[in-house]
């Protein structure tokens, strides 16, 4: 992905291995400051994971095979590993997929290292071809909505959701971008906005609640978001708020595509009632950017995650190409 460092334009993946050390971009910080967080332990892996340091489902996955390429480098008990990293976080699917992908190198007697390279090349390029599928679906002159941050942040490199919208724009299509803010972490306002501007992207960030408003007056003309899990039923765990932007644009004739690679795809699941939706710390509510804004005395309920069910969602698009949400067994299997 392009970052600009002054003048400089530089070509970078969030998340990157070298020497036994996961390096990642830290996303707690943007957009105030590229600081690089470096992981040479198992330790601290997960905790970069868990805190958010790299967040994404995508992304998740590719930090968690390095991390078993570091335990591997460095001896230790793969087994065990895996189990600490699984602990973190239970709602991106991509994060087990990883997993387990290494523990069956492992125990093939495959070099966990070359395939933990091998798998994130891979998902970036999977990644690109969603862009490739999903590009054909934007216009001269679209209004695109997006929620929460389905970037190059979130994968490592191109996104899942922005795929489609950084081919159109280098295609040399207009377009226009709404951004959730994405409370309470503002995965929005802080990472998809800063990487739209990396890209000269033009954008508005929009308060939660003002997608309604925008879709009814017809200035949206599509909506695409990530994925964090995919059931077989075609319902689609992603970043809470999502599945009330997904009834809003059914209830308004807009179309509403979901982007995420094979990685994201759970066919274990029959439906999204099945998805573990993961509930984060109430101060993220409480508070805005470590600054408690509620009264204090007051509590707060903090599901990250919530499920919207295929009948309102237009298609998938993946590195296969656009699915219609029934036809998810049929294509991914
Ligand atoms: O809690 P987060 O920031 O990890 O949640 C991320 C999302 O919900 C994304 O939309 C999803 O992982 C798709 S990322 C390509």
């Amino acid at each position: 992905m392009r970052v600009r460092m002054g003048d400089e334009v530089v070509e970078m993946r969030s998340v990157e291995y070298e020497d036994g050390t996961v390096k990642m971009i830290d996303q707690r910080v943007l957009p105030e400051e590229i600081r690089i967080f470096r992981a040479d332990t198992l330790k601290k892996v997960a905790y970069a994971i868990r805190e958010m340091v790299v967040r994404g489902a995508p992304a998740i996955g590719i930090a968690a095979a390095y991390g078993m390429a570091g335990a591997y480098e460095r001896g230790e008990d793969l087994y065990e590993a895996r189990d600490s990293l699984a602990r973190t976080r239970p709602t991106a699917h991509d994060l087990f997929y990883a997993l387990d992908r290494m523990l069956e190198a492992y125990k093939a007697g495959r070099d966990v290292v070359e395939e933990a390279i091998r798998y994130a090349d891979e998902i970036v390029e999977r990644c690109r071809k969603i862009g490739e599928a999903g590009e054909p679906l934007i216009e001269d002159g679209y209004r695109i909505l997006t929620h929460c941050n389905a970037g190059a942040l979130a994968v490592a490199d191109w996104g899942t959701a922005l795929a489609p919208m950084r081919m159109a724009h280098r295609n040399g299509r207009r377009i226009f971008v709404w951004v959730d803010e994405t409370r309470p972490r503002l995965q929005g306002a802080r990472l998809t906005a800063w990487e739209l501007l990396q890209e000269g992207i033009d954008h508005a960030v929009i308060a939660d609640n003002a997608a309604g408003f925008f879709m009814r007056r017809g200035e949206v003309d599509l909506v695409i978001v990530g994925a964090d899990r995919i059931a077989a039923n075609g319902d689609v765990a992603n970043k809470i708020g999502t599945y009330e932007k997904a009834v809003v644009a059914h209830e308004n004739g807009i179309p509403f595509y979901v982007a995420a690679p094979v990685s994201t795809f759970d066919l274990h699941l029959k439906s999204g009632e099945e998805i573990p939706i993961e509930e984060r710390s109430e101060d993220e509510v409480l508070e805005v950017r470590g600054r408690r804004v509620a009264p204090l005395g007051s509590h707060a309920r903090n599901p990250a995650f919530d499920v919207t069910p295929a009948k309102y969602i237009t298609g998938i698009i993946t590195e296969m190409g656009i699915i219609k949400p029934g036809e998810v067994r049929r294509v991914v299997e």
